[in-house]
C-alpha cells in the first residue's frame, strides 16, 4: 500500500442513445428546470470538494456535451462504449491513466437520474467505505411483481427479498476494473456494477436511498423529476 491518502473519484456514464425516451437529442441534455438534465446529475458530486475527478464518458463527437459541460477543472471525459458497462470501463481507463489506485474509491452514477439528494450520497459514502465489496444506493420493492408470457401472468414473484439497485454504486477502483473485465472477457451482460461484483463472489453493501432517486428513461419520467426538484425548492 502506498503512503497516499485514498481518492474517491466519479464516473458517470453518458454516452446512451436513450431510444426508449424518443426525442431529437438525447435524455442527458433534455431541459429540466432551466438545465440540461445532465447538470442536475452531475451537480451532487462537483459540489463536493473530496471528490478527485469525475469521468463522464460520451459518445464520440458529442454535439451537446459542450453547451451543457460545466466550469470545473475536475471533468475528465472518455469515449463511451457499445454498452453501459464498456462506457464505465472507458471511465475507469482514464483514471488509471490518471493515476488512480486500486484503493481509491470510485462512484458510478447514471447521467440519467437527475434527483439524487446529497444526504443519499454522504449516506452510501459513509456506509459503503466499512463495505468490503462496495455499497449501492437502492430501494425495497414495493409492488407485487408478476412474471408474464406473451402477456399473461404465469406467476407471482415472491417480492419480500428483492431490492431495486439505483446508482451512485461504490466500488474499490481496482476490484470494480476487473471485475467489469472479467464480464467483458466472458461475455456476461452487466447492467450495473454491483452485478459484475456479484459475479466474482462479492456482496455489496445495500444502503437503503430515497425512492425519488428516479432514472429518466421515457418522455414522461421527464415529469416527475421536474416534481422532484421543485418540491426541494420549497
Ligand atoms: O439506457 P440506460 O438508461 O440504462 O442507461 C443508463 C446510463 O448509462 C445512462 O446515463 C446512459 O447514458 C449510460 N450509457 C452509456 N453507454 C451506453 C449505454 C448507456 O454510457 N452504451
Amino acid at each position: 500500500m502506498s503512503d497516499l491518502p485514498l481518492r474517491v473519484w466519479a464516473v458517470i456514464p453518458a454516452a446512451g442513445r436513450g431510444e426508449r425516451f424518443g426525442a431529437g437529442r438525447p435524455k442527458q441534455y433534455a431541459e429540466l428546470r432551466g438545465r440540461a438534465l445532465i447538470e442536475w446529475s452531475l451537480a451532487p458530486f462537483l459540489a463536493r470538494a473530496d471528490i478527485a475527478g469525475v469521468v463522464i464518458a460520451l459518445v464520440a463527437d458529442d454535439p451537446d456535451w459542450p453547451r451543457f459541460r460545466p466550469a470545473d477543472s475536475r471533468l475528465i471525459e472518455a469515449p463511451g462504449g457499445a454498452e453501459r458497462a464498456a462506457s464505465v470501463g472507458n471511465a475507469l481507463d482514464a483514471l488509471a491513466e490518471r493515476g488512480a489506485g486500486d484503493s481509491d474509491w470510485v462512484l458510478v452514477h447514471d447521467a440519467a437520474r437527475p434527483c439524487l439528494d446529497p444526504t443519499d450520497l454522504d449516506k452510501l459514502l459513509e456506509r459503503g467505505r466499512n463495505s468490503p465489496d462496495g455499497a449501492l444506493l437502492a430501494a425495497p420493492v414495493d409492488d407485487t411483481l408478476k412474471r408474464a408470457v406473451g402477456g399473461c401472468v404465469v406467476d407471482t414473484v415472491e417480492r419480500r427479498d428483492l431490492w431495486r439497485a439505483m446508482t451512485p454504486q461504490l466500488f474499490r477502483f481496482g476490484p470494480l476494473r476487473q471485475a467489469l473485465q472479467a464480464a467483458a472477457a466472458s461475455g456476461i451482460a452487466i447492467t450495473d456494477e454491483a452485478s459484475a461484483i456479484e459475479e466474482q463472489g462479492g456482496r455489496p453493501l445495500l444502503v437503503q436511498g430515497r425512492t425519488d432517486n428516479i432514472k429518466v428513461t421515457r418522455m414522461a419520467d421527464l415529469a416527475l423529476a421536474d416534481a422532484v426538484l421543485a418540491a426541494r425548492e420549497h
